[in-house]
Parts: structure tokens; sequence; C-alpha cells
């Protein structure tokens, strides 16, 4: 292992999957630009639709992930940005008020008005992970998105928070932290993956991110640059294998194999001549089938899945809002013929994401499962703008400012 100092512009991020671990730790370029230094993932099988099921397994998953990005790196890591998703997430509107002193927005009463909007009733049983931003009103004047140095008395706050259940997130703390790694924050895993995914043009102009992993697809709806809602639909990739493995009378590694390689969400996409090699269960001979058996089989599933998105978002009621349409990622995104079947269950544009503006070694991390770990580290560039400062000492503009316009840039950075 890598005995290398620590660095102070390293960041770390851990996507805990259903599927795998992914531990990416990235360094901050001269340019303030993340460049990726190492990856590590190893399979885990003690998650189930973002839930820790089993400490122990995940643990281990971690510690082997990280160990392996270290090793690739050339860095030793003792903090992490943690992603956190599942169906125990629950996100939600709200509103604060506050009277503005002295007549002027400055950053304490932007602090203040967020804090008013938290002030809600979150049970004890959960968690807030997030307060985001929707848009400031200053004495009723509406769609404000950056109110310092306005003049006015009375100034609101739209924000949507974000909230995750209590014991979920004490297991996958405590798997972080049996793993030898303190936490630097918790993100929700889907607002990291549509961070390394999506620009800002399209959060302006509306956008759905769905993070199709193993065992989930976690949603992200942006309206007008900022959340405004999220879900979970619980099914990904491993039902996929799952419907291959019965469907075709084959193990399930080699449905997984049969899925990634030959596997088609359009099955009039598919050749009808090609023909594929299934093996047998059990000791039985395999057997050669038309490529299009196989792509039946995933087309029905791929079909209910994106019908359930498609559900989701006119449930949202949010589709007029999504001008730039729907961005799928995660693994189960890469499946051939899904935008396309995407783009006629929707009837709204559809495209893959996969981690972008980043530097380094981006061969690695291109493809979208990768999206929720890269994002971390863009995530946590964000909130911590002091490595930025770092980096560029001499043209440090910050200084000029004074204190306070300083801190509401920052504070503006991370949100939006
Ligand atoms: N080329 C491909 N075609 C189809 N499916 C793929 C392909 N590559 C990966 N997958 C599927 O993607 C899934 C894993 O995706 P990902 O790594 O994003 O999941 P995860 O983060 O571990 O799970 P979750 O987000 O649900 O917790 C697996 O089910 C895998 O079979
Ligand atoms: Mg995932």
């Amino acid at each position: 292992m890598s005995t290398s100092k620590p660095k102070a512009s390293v960041l770390a991020g851990l996507d805990i999957g259903s599927t795998k671990v992914s531990f990416v730790i990235g360094t901050v370029n001269p340019d303030g630009k993340i460049e990726v230094a190492g990856v590590g993932t190893a399979p885990n099988t003690g998650i189930r639709q973002g839930v820790v099921v089993n400490i122990e397994a995940t643990t281990e998953s971690i510690k082997k992930a990280k160990e392996e990005a270290e090793l690739m790196s050339g860095y030793s890591v003792s903090e992490v940005w943690v992603g956190v998703a599942g169906t125990h997430i629950s996100s939600f509107d709200s509103k604060g008020m506050v009277a503005i002193k002295n007549r002027e927005v400055t950053a304490s009463e932007i602090d203040r008005v967020i804090e008013a909007a938290k002030a809600v009733a979150v049970p004890a049983d959960r968690t807030v992970l997030h307060v985001l931003p929707r848009e400031f009103k200053v004495d009723g004047q509406d769609g404000i998105t950056d109110p310092i140095g306005m003049s006015g008395i009375r100034l609101e706050a739209n924000v949507h928070i974000v909230t995750g259940g209590q014991s979920a997130i004490n297991n996958t703390v405590k798997c972080v932290e049996k793993a030898g790694l303190k936490i630097a924050g918790l993100v929700l895993t889907q607002l990291a993956s549509a961070t390394a995914v999506i620009s800002n043009d399209e959060k302006n102009l509306g956008v759905c991110v769905v993070d199709m992993g193993g065992g989930a697809c976690n949603a992200l709806y942006f309206v007008n640059g900022s959340v405004a809602h999220s879900s979970t639909i619980p099914v990904g990739g491993q039902h996929f294998t799952h419907d291959v493995a019965v469907g075709l009378r084959t193990p399930q590694f080699a449905a997984e194999d049969l899925k990634k390689k030959y596997g088609c969400a359009m099955a009039s996409m598919v050749n009808e001549n090609e023909t594929i090699e299934v093996e047998g269960v059990g000791g039985r001979k395999s057997r050669v089938i038309p490529r299009k058996d196989l792509a039946d089989v995933i087309e029905a599933r791929a079909e209910e899945t994106l019908n359930l998105i498609a559900n989701d978002i006119r449930m949202s009621g949010l589709m007029p809002m999504l001008g730039s349409g729907i961005v799928l990622t995660g693994g189960a995104s890469q499946l051939d013929g899904l935008v396309e079947m995407g783009e006629f269950i929707f009837d709204i544009p559809v495209r893959r994401g996969a981690p972008r503006e980043i530097g380094g070694l981006t061969d690695v991390v291109k493809a979208g499962e990768f999206a929720a770990a890269v994002g971390l580290l863009l995530h946590a560039l964000g909130q911590r703008k002091d490595l930025l400062h770092n980096q560029q000492q001499e043209v440090n503009l910050g200084e000029s400012l004074d204190g306070i316009t300083k801190k509401i840039k920052d504070f503006f950075g991370q949100i939006f």
C-alpha cells in the first residue's frame, strides 16, 4: 500500500453501490479542475437498494476499493465524501422568512433564512442531508437567485430539503468508519451523479437525471437551475440479469455477461440472423440461440423500467419544465438501445450521461457507472473552495474582495 504523504488538495469519493463499491481519488489542478488520480472497485453483496444489509461485507469491499485506488494514485487518504441513496431518502420543498437587518441582504441574512426554512419539523428518525435553495424573494419580488446586496425589509427563501433515514445513514457511516475512514461529507448519490454528467445550461432549462444502478434507479429533477424533486425506483440492472438467467435458463454470471456483451433494449434493432452461445445450468450443455431471443427478454424489462421512470416523471408534475429532457447514467444505462427506447417512451430528448469536465485518468472513469464516485469529487470541490484558493494564490480575486462578499460567493458556488 502507498505510504506517500496525504496532500491538502487530494479528494476522495466513495460510492457504495448495490453491485459494487467505487472509490475514486482525485487532485485539484491549477485550473481548479479535478484530475482523477486513482480508481478502485470491489464487488459488494452487502447493500440492497442503497441500504446496508451486511456491515462486514460492505466494510471489506470499501477497504478493498480504497486500497486499490490508493495504490493506483500513490496517495493515501483518511477522509472521504460518501454517497447516500435508496428508498429511505425523501425530499420536499420548504420556505423560510426573515427580516433584513440594516435594509440590505448580507450573508448572515442568507444563513438565517436558510435556517428558518430548515426549521420545519424533521422527525427524529431522519437526518437532513441537504438544504438546496431554489429561489429567494425580497419584499415579495420572486425569482431571485442571488439576493446579496439587495435592499429590502423582508427576505424569503424557497428551498428543497433532502433527508435520509437515520438508521440507514448510521449503518453506512459505520461501514465507512470501520474501514478506517473519516467522513468528509454525506451527499445524495444522484446529486453527485448529476454534478458529474450535466451542464449548468441543462439544469437551467430543466432536466431529469436518472442514475440507473444495479439495484435501483435514483432520479433527480432540476428546474430553473436548482433541485426540485428526487425519487428512487427500486428496479435496476440486477433485475435485467435475473430475467435473462430465468428466461434463457443460464447461470447468473453467464446472464450478466450475455446482457453486457449482446444485450439490447430494442429487439427490432437486432439482426435476425445473429446467434449467441448460452451456457447451460447444472452441467447441461450450452446452446446456440438467436440473439433476438435475448433482446426479447431484455426488451420487456427495459420497457417496464422506462415506463416506471416515465410514471415517476408524470407524478412529479415537472414534465413541462424538463426542457433539456432526460439524462440516463449509471451502469445499467449502458445497455444498448436504451436511449432509443427511452425517446420512444418519454417523448422528450434522452441522452446517456458520463463524467465530464475532469482530467487525469478519464479513460478509467468514462462510463456512467462512475458518475456518482466522480461526482462526489466535483461536489467536494464545490464545498471546499479553499482548495482552489490554495492552488491559485497569485490570482486569488477573493483576497481583494471584502470578507463577506467572498463568503457569499463561496456559498453560492456550493449551492448552484
Ligand atoms: N454494458 C452494459 N449493458 C447493460 N448493463 C450494464 C452494462 N454495464 C453495466 N451494466 C449493469 O449496471 C449495473 C451496475 O451499475 P452501477 O455500477 O451503476 O450500480 P451500483 O451503483 O452498484 O448499484 P446501485 O446504484 O443500484 O446501488 C449492473 O446491473 C450491470 O449489469
Ligand atoms: Mg449506483
